[in-house]
Formats: C-alpha cells, structure tokens, sequence
C-alpha cells in the first residue's frame, strides 16, 4: 500500500544499478535550505531518490567527490557572482539543470523550481538515462492547479468527495479538517513532482463553514502540510457565506457591509497563511448563489473577491461553468441550449475584470463530455486570462471502474485551432496567454483523489493526473511519450509491460468513447443518477440541457445559427461556418452540432445508425481485448498490482457490453431500423 500510494515517485531499483554509480553525485549540497521550504525538501528527495533507484547513499554537505548542487539561482548567484553570466534566463517556478560527469547542478527560478528541478533529475535517472546533459525548463503557464471536490459536513457526508472514486476526503472529515494530514503532505509531493503549484482543497460548490474561525486554522494547517513542496493552497467560497456564516441580511456584492465582510476573511486567511494562493468562485451556476441575485454582473462577483486580495497578492479563479438548469425547457423551446450559457453571460465583460481574475473554462460547453467541441468562450476572452478546465476524475468517463487514459483527448482539445481574427488561435496558445497576451492565465484540473491507498481508486487512473501535470507544464509533450515515462516509473522497464499498458491506454478512449457515444451525441451515461452506466434515455425531458432530442425518426441538436440555437454562431467565423453546415461538420461532432434522421449518411458512407450499432460493436469488443492482454503481465508485475487491475479489466469488458446493448437496443426500439448485420434487432 505505502507503493501505491508513492505511485510514480516509488524509487524502486533500477536495472543493473551498480553499473551507473560512478556517474551519480556522492553528496548533496543545498543552497540556502530552510527546513519545511522546497529547497530543503529537494535535498532529501535527491538523497532518498539516488538510494532507492541505485542504492548509493548520499552524504549532505560539501565533499572532495562529486555532488548535486541544489538551489535558488539568487542563492547560487550570491556565492559564485561570476557564473551569472553562463545561466539562462528563467520565468517564476522554471528550473536549469546541468549533469556533468556525476556533478549534477539544479537551480530554480525560485525555491518551487529548485524542486521540480531534483524531480525531473530523479525522473531522468530512473529511466535508467546516467549520461551528461543540460536542460533549461519553463513552465508554459503560470497557473497549474488542481481542484478537489471534497465537502465539509454540511450535506450531511464526513468528508465525503463530490464525483471521488476513490475513498474520502483526505482533509475533511465531520465537518472540520483532519488532525492528521500525512495524506495532503505526501498528495503535494506527487504534484510538485509534476509542476503542480496549487491546490483548492475544498468543493467548487463550498460550505461556507469552511470559513468559522476554528476551520480558517484547519486550512493553514492544511498549507503548512503543503509547503515543502511548494504547493500553495486555494480554497472554495460560497457567494452567500456574508448571510449564512456571517449573520448579515445580504450578500449583494456592492454593498459595503458585504464587501468589509469578505475583507476581514481575506485578512484573517492571509494572516494564517501568507502564501495563499487565492480564491476558486462557482457562482450562480446548479442553484448556486451569485452576484445575478442582485442583478449584479459576474464581474462585479469576481471583483468583490479580487479586490479583497490585493493587498495580499493572491488571485481569483471564476468559473465560467455559469448556467440555470431551472431556466431550460426542452418541450417549448427549440432554441433553448445549456451550451449557450458561458459565452452569453460573460458577453461584454472581458474588459471589466480586474487584473488578479482569471476565468476558469470547462473545457466544453456542457460538461465533460467523451467529445465536446472547445468552448467558444476561450475566442471571447481576449483582455481576461483563462485556464481550461479539465477532468482528471473521469465523473462520465468510467469512474475510475473503466481505464480512460486522457491525454490524446486533452492534446487533441489543446491543439484545436479557433482561428481568432481568422488566426491560428490553438486553445493551447491560448491559455499559456501566447495569443492574446494575458498574463494570468493556465490549467485547473478536477482531481479528486481520495483515501484509498491508490489514490484514485485504480493504479491505471493515475497515468492521467501524471499527463495532466506534464501537459499543463509542456503541451508539446505527445500522449505516448508522457505514458512511456509514466509506466517506467511505476512499473519499471518491462518492455512487456510497456507494450500491454501502452496498447491498452493508447485505445481506451476511443474504445470508451465508440461504447459510450458517438457522433458528439455525448456520452450517455444516466445523467440522473451519478453519471455512471448506459441509460440513454435519461438525457432528454429534463432540464439539465444534455439533450440528444432523440425521437422515432431524428436524433441530434440543432446548434446551427439558421434553424437552431445558434450556439454555432459563438465561434469565430471560421469555425462557425464549418460547424453551421452538416457537410463540413466532421463525424465525430455531427450530432452536437446537427439534427438529422437516423439514415442521415456520413463521410463514411454509412447512416447515423449503423455507426451506432457498429462502434457499440467495435468498442466493447476492444475493451475485452484488455483483459487478455492485461494477463500476459502475471508474474511481471507484482500480485496486488497485478490483480487490483485486472479485476477492474474484467469488470470494464463486462460493462462495455451493458453499455452496447443497451444502446443500440434502445435506438433501436425507437428507430426500429434493424442492424445491417443482425446483431441488433427483434429476436
Ligand atoms: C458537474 C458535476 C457536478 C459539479 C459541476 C461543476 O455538473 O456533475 O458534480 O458540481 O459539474 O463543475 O460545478
């Protein structure tokens, strides 16, 4: 269990260690280390790291042999004034490192970047690689942070995790936060190791309990459990917390009682913790409370918060997830679309943010979906940063119970071009504030883990929150490559082993997406009851608005400008003619995008339904093939590992069949089309 939960941070042995021992440093020398702050902590990760992957135990402190140098480059600076010159320019948490011949030098631009430089040392050498080499290494973005959903007591739960597959909260429980959080110090540990900066640690749809004094030095607790590893913490504001908490009558963010309201709180937090990162902000959004119930703009919300944090230097995350459930109605109105919401609400108030707020974009328009479309509104913010939001916890992807591996999705939503201005425009560009020159600007990813000494709650789900981190530092990186280096340092260097998680990996989100979905149709999960398992049927006729508008003859949204709720028309004018008409949409988004009979043809050659039959097919048959392959690793791996995986393969090939059939009966019984092939049909 302690493996698990050191996932890719093991140190296991590697092969033929005591070959290479010659060309590790003998010692570690930290500049300027202060015990509990980064550079303290890379010294001891370099010692424990070179122990564990090679067995040679590192003295601390200057020696005659050779040595790792750690530090700031300010520090390293001060004592060698002549060696400024030689270094490169860094930006905040960037690191430089030199390996020479067993002297290995690792500076940051600040103590943050002091560490990922010894973790991304330690990286290298664990896949077995001892040679020379200098590497200069720049984050893309400067916010890299993730979200847990984990609640306080006030629904009822002890520390219960919102969409968490994997156990309990690791800082909540019965309404306060933990004594004892082990759990969070060795969670900073493997995100610092991925350039994660920070971590909102409590539910985007917050308690405002969060904030009585008693859980305000919980919270700082939870940072001073952060800090060596640089990871600040973020937390989650109810917008009626003046009211619920607070005892006022109001918490209309223009009046003034309500704004020294929320000054105190910012006061008292940075008091406890100076090195908060800032605040994460759901407002008006799933019965949330927001600045619209006093007819006060998203702006004006934002603002509120953003102004109480100057002083202090900490930032604003407002998420863009803005939209009234109660407000849709599918029956009356055909123009209706929860898609629309974001762009709308946020329409003319790119210039009205103040400095330190970024807004926080889903990385579609509904929610999570297999396949979305890149939300328009990343076109829209042209003065305000974003940063995409994406989903490490796969709430509609599997639960953790199916292996998704995410990164080709992610690259391929950072690689889509909205052509801004008819420019090339990729939303990668454009949350590392490349395109419209933003300065606050990144990623937020939904993570969720929990107790459960995998994390989150399967070992294979962990390759994504590793690609999340690398991708959110480098979104050049590729799917495969990030995996390959994942797997070698969770599983070692088996290429058996490589070749089975990389097949298995390397398909599953087509396969997921083939038994799941197709055609942008979403995925058809029971959207009423967690999320999870087939039950097409659930998404229509309510007023969550992930409508398919399946009938007996159609299926489809009709998002077009001309017939539909135009929501086509919120891109940029390239992409809204190629969306706006059925022949240039592509395949995999038809049906998001249009309305059409289930004998439409597509580029393929074959009907909307036939698809349908056949990659329900195609995908499950895909998925048991995952189980075969998974057993050629017995003995390969160890047991617990080994058996921990295999009973969720098994469970997904099983699944994945309730997912086909009960999707393609269901068009069926409405189209009553029967399959071309006879598999589906009246028997
Ligand atoms: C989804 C999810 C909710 C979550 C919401 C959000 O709708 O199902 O659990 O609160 O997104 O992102 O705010």
């Amino acid at each position: 269990a302690e493996d698990g939960l050191n996932a890719w941070l093991r140190y296991a042995r590697v092969p033929s260690a005591s070959h290479h021992l010659g060309k590790l440093p003998s010692a570690v020398v930290t500049l300027n280390a202060t015990q509990g702050l980064p550079v303290h902590t890379a010294g001891k990760e370099l010692v424990d790291g070179i122990n564990g992957l090679f067995g040679k135990k590192l003295t601390v402190g200057k020696s005659k042999g050779t040595s790792a140098t750690v530090g700031t480059v300010g520090a390293y600076v001060d004592k060698n004034p002549s060696a400024a010159a030689g270094l490169p320019d860094l930006i905040e948490d960037g690191f430089y490192l030199k390996v020479s011949k067993g002297n290995v030098l690792i500076l940051g631009q600040n103590e943050r970047g002091a560490l990922y430089g010894a973790f991304h040392y330690l990286s290298v050498i664990a896949q077995g690689n001892v040679s020379d080499f200098t590497l200069t290494s720049n984050p893309d973005a400067p916010i890299r942070w993730v979200n847990q959903w984990d609640n306080m007591q006030d629904g009822g739960t002890h520390g219960s995790v919102e969409r968490g597959y994997g156990g309990d909260s690791i800082f909540f429980w019965d309404g306060y936060i933990r004594d004892d959080l082990t759990r969070a110090g060795q969670y900073a540990r493997l995100l610092a190791s991925i350039g994660i900066n920070a971590v909102v640690a409590n539910n985007v749809n917050a308690n405002a309990s969060i904030l009585t004094p008693e859980n305000m030095d919980g919270l700082a607790r939870i940072a001073d459990a952060f800090r060596p590893y640089g990871v600040q913490l973020g937390v989650s504001l109810n917008f009626a917390a003046p009211q619920l908490l607070g005892g006022l009558d109001s918490f209309d963010p223009l009046d003034k009682t309500v704004i020294n309201w929320w000054q105190g709180i910012a006061d008292t937090l940075y008091k406890r913790i100076p090195d908060m990162a800032g605040y994460l902000v759901k407002a008006n959004s799933e019965g949330q409370p927001g600045p619209m119930t006093y007819n006060r703009t998203l702006a004006d919300g934002a603002n509120l918060f953003a102004r109480t944090l100057q002083p202090h230097g900490g930032i604003i995350l407002f998420r863009a997830f803005v939209y009234d459930h109660r407000s849709l109605n599918q029956t009356l109105d055909w123009k209706a679309d929860r898609a629309n919401a974001a762009a709308d609400y946020f329409d003319g108030l790119d210039n009205k943010f103040e400095d330190n707020v970024a807004i926080q974009i889903k990385y579609g328009p509904i929610d999570f979906q297999v396949r979305e479309p890149v939300s328009p509104l990343f076109a829209h913010l042209r003065k305000t940063g974003a940063t995409v939001e994406l989903q490490i916890t796969q709430e509609y992807l599997g639960q953790q119970a199916h292996v998704v591996y995410l990164a080709p999705m992610w690259k391929e939503l950072l690689d889509f071009d909205l052509r801004a201005d008819s420019k090339p425009s990729t939303l990668k560009d454009i949350v590392a504030g490349k395109r419209f020159g933003q300065k606050l600007t990144g990623y937020a990813g939904v993570v969720n883990v929990g107790t459960n000494s995998t994390w989150l709650g399967s070992h294979l789900a962990m390759s994504n929150l590793y690609a999340y981190g690398k991708l959110a530092w480098d979104p050049e990186l590729t799917s495969e490559g990030i995996l390959k280096e994942w797997t070698t340092l969770t599983f070692g260097q088996d290429k058996v082993v490589h070749d089975v998680i990389n097949k298995i990996s390397m398909q599953s989100w087509p396969a997921y997406e083939d038994y799941s979905g197709n055609l942008g149709i979403q995925t058809l999960t029971d959207i009423l009851l967690g999320h999870y398992g087939p039950n097409p049927g659930s998404q229509d006729g309510n007023p969550w608005g992930q409508w398919t508008r399946a009938d007996d003859d159609t299926i489809g949204m009709d998002r077009t400008v001309w017939n539909g709720t135009g929501y086509a028309g919120q891109y940029p004018p390239e992409i809204a003619a190629m969306y706006e008409n059925i022949e240039t949409t592509p395949d995999n988004l038809l049906l998001w995008f249009h309305h059409v009979p289930y004998t439409q043809k597509l580029k393929s050659g074959k009907t909307v339904i036939q698809h349908f039959y056949d990659a329900h097919y195609r995908g499950s048959a895909t998925a048991q093939t995952f189980v075969t392959l998974w057993r050629k690793l017995k003995g390969r791996i160890d047991k617990e590992r080994y058996e921990h995986v295999l009973f969720r393969l098994v469970y997904q090939a099983g699944h994945s069949l309730v997912w086909r059939d009960s999707v393609n009966q269901f068009y069926f019984n409405k189209s009553g089309i029967p399959d071309e092939l006879g598999r589906v049909g009246n028997h």
